[in-house]
């Protein structure tokens, strides 16, 4: 049935404005008539204290606010990523801000963390029923204190969200990415674990730390190092990136922001082995970049991810893309020989990291 609509809606969402097609798919996410089957056992995962039914989540972006969570979760994803979410309601940049790639299955996107704000999104996850939420905490852009944003992040979700991810790697807010640099990094994360300790009423929420894809790796080096004194529960390789491949057809590749989709599959999947490599089994990964195939998701599980997120596959592949992934992911788990995820991670660590650095 989602295949069905899925596939009469397209047509229809590609003439419009990327972002007022976006709006619309929101509005009609919960009226879609969806009853997915039971994951099947061996793609349940265990991470940061939670059993996810699938490794598959939606990505930080599609659900900026809070509004279709359920109806991602009954759609087949394992877990959503709410987010970013700053503590005051902010417009974004100005539009247009969102581009599609047709010819390159890409998106270029400078929305610059648009979003209702901290109580509005409180409000929508106080009544949500089962599923693993996570929620993406950000800095709005005129903050002068910008770690004492994410701190009041955690204060406002630690008791709501399965996980709260810190996220130092958008593109579209001047600065913010400075974080991720090592003394930045290590102050931050001092007062959100300091934060997560101090508010744990029997649960202690769990914080991942996502990161950019542009990191040089002595970079790299610091953050994950910083990452692992700090004792972060996990990392998220990678946002969008600034790079723009040689290889990029559609004209809109000249805009600025960040892009995303098919042609981040590849810089994005080394950056994620790299970390792996650098955790060396302290925290679980999460890849997320170019993710549109039960193979991509599977190239990301052995390249060191536990989980695996999408976002930019959907708009061109649309909504039945979810069951695809995990179906296709079953019979590729069984050809490998592997009896369930946890088997598979990381088994193409070392094989990545020795390979050439995918050309830009
Ligand atoms: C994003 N992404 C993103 N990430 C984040 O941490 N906070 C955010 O608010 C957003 N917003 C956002 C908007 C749009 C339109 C896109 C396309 C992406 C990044 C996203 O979560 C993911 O890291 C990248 O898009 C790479 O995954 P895909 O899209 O290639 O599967």
């Amino acid at each position: 049935m989602i295949g069905l609509l899925d596939r009469l809606a397209r047509p229809l969402l590609r003439v419009l404005d990327p972002e007022d097609a976006h709006a619309l798919v929101m509005r009609a996410l919960p009226l879609a008539p969806v009853w997915p089957a039971p994951d099947p056992p061996a793609l349940a995962v265990e991470a940061f204290g939670l059993k996810f039914p699938n490794p598959l989540g939606v990505a930080a972006g599609l659900d900026k606010d809070g509004l279709v969570f359920t109806p991602l979760l009954r759609l087949g994803f394992g877990f959503a990523e709410v987010g970013t979410v700053t503590p005051r309601p902010q417009p974004g940049n100005p539009r247009p801000r969102l581009f599609r790639l047709e010819a390159d299955e890409a998106v270029i996107n400078r929305l610059g963390f648009n979003n209702e704000g901290f109580d509005a999104v409180r409000r929508r996850l106080a009544d949500r029923g089962a599923g693993i939420v996570g929620v993406n905490l950000g800095a709005n852009k005129d903050a002068r204190d910008r770690a004492a944003d994410y701190v009041a992040g955690i204060e406002a979700f630690a008791g709501l969200a399965s996980y709260c991810t810190i996220n130092v790697s958008s593109p579209n807010t001047p600065g913010l990415r400075d974080l991720q640099q090592k003394s930045a990094l290590d102050a931050l994360l001092a007062r959100v674990m300091e934060t997560r300790e101090r508010i744990a009423a029997g649960r202690r929420v769990p914080v991942l730390l996502k990161i950019a894809p542009d990191l040089a790796l002595p970079d790299l080096d610091d953050v994950v190092g910083v990452a692992r004194a700090r004792r972060v529960d996990g990392m998220i390789v990678s946002n969008t990136t600034l790079a723009r491949p040689k290889h990029l057809r559609d004209r809109a590749a000249a805009e600025e922001g960040g892009l995303s989709g098919r042609p981040l599959f590849a810089l994005s999947t080394r950056m994620l082995a790299e970390t792996f490599v650098r955790v060396d089994g302290a925290f679980p990964l999460i890849g997320v970049g170019g993710v549109d195939s039960g193979a991509a998701a599977l190239a990301k599980i052995k390249a060191g991810a536990t989980l695996v997120q999408l976002y930019t596959a959907l708009v061109f592949r649309g909504l039945g893309l979810v069951g695809e992934i995990k179906r296709e992911l079953v019979q590729l788990l069984r050809r490998d020989g592997f009896q369930n995820i946890a088997e598979a991670v990381g088994a193409d660590a070392a094989a990545c990291t020795a390979a050439p650095w995918p050309e830009q």
